[in-house]
């Protein structure tokens, strides 16, 4: 990260966290333009961004008992799928509307680090409207850091 942008981080107002910094795409302009054109792909577009920005909070060893991000089958088991994002209903998956405010006490998210870019809330949004398809086994699975 340039210093530029740890500075412009420091200095945004904000919504009651010093530490929320301006977010930059973790997908390339090309992907963004795959995602944005046709079929968002799990695989290819929403995974590397929950895996930059959400998954290494978001498992089982991170929080028992929360949402988990790990794999399929952990999004299932925790309500990932099912409660906090309901597939084919953009407008009553909670996990989007987290993204812009906090709600009930959980604050807004990511709580820190790098936030969401316009373009990855759209990409989400997409993928959930499109059925928010996740795939079982390795390809559904994300790294988690230790
Ligand atoms: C630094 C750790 C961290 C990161 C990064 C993070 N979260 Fe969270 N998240 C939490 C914690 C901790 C909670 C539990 C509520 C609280 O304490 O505010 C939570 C709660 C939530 C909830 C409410 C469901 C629940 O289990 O309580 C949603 C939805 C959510 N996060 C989505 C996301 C998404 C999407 C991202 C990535 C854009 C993300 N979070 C990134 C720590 C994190």
């Amino acid at each position: 990260m340039g210093l530029a942008t740890l500075i412009v981080g420091c200095a945004a107002p904000d919504s009651g966290s010093e530490t929320r910094l301006p977010g930059r795409n973790v997908l390339s302009e090309a992907q963004l333009r795959v995602a944005r054109e046709g079929r968002v792909s799990f695989t290819d577009h929403v995974k590397p961004v929950l895996e930059a920005k959400c998954a290494m909070c978001h498992n089982a060893k991170a929080q028992p008992g929360r949402m988990s991000l790990a794999s399929q089958a952990e999004a299932i088991q925790t309500g990932t799928l099912g409660s906090w994002i309901i597939p084919g209903k953009p407008d009553q998956s909670r996990f989007l509307s987290q993204l812009e405010s906090g709600h009930q006490g959980v604050k807004a998210m990511p709580p820190v680090g790098e936030v969401l870019t316009p373009e990855e809330r759209l990409l989400l949004r997409k993928w959930i409207a499109q059925g928010a398809a996740w795939p079982a086994g390795q390809l559904g699975r994300l790294a988690i850091a230790p």
